[in-house]
């Protein structure tokens, strides 16, 4: 009797849903160049006492973005980044930032 590998049937899935994620993936925000130096472009920080923010919850950014603008959350590097962004500006740097993988360091 043939024993057939189940790896084909374990990849279709699995290559499916990477594709609908990249389907999914919001387009590079015009103003990322402000946070890539800090957080690097997918999220990965590029130095320690940075977060990270790839695959960050969508919400939890729009909010502590706003916060940042408000200056009701205070912190020197981001009072004088988020001072200049829109709330479109906003949206967009979350919805790409939680849209980016996150885990192992980049
Ligand atoms: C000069 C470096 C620097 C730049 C540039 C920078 N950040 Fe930050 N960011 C930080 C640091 C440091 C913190 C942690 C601040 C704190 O203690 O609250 C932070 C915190 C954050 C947080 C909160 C994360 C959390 O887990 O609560 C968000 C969201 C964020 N940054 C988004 C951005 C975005 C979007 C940009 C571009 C508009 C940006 N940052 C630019 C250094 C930077």
């Amino acid at each position: 009797m043939t024993r057939w590998p189940m790896l084909p049937a374990l990849a279709l899935p699995a290559l499916l849903s990477a594709a609908a994620a990249r389907a999914d993936a919001p387009p590079k925000p015009a103003r990322l160049g402000l946070c890539a130096a800090c957080h690097g472009e997918n999220g990965a920080a590029t130095a320690p006492g940075i977060p990270n923010l790839a695959a960050q919850n969508r919400e939890y950014l729009v909010a502590a973005l706003g916060q940042y603008r408000s200056g009701e959350r205070a912190a020197q590097a981001m009072r004088a980044v988020s001072g200049s962004l829109s709330d479109a500006d906003i949206d967009a740097l979350a919805a790409w930032y939680a849209a980016q993988a996150g885990g192992a360091a980049r």
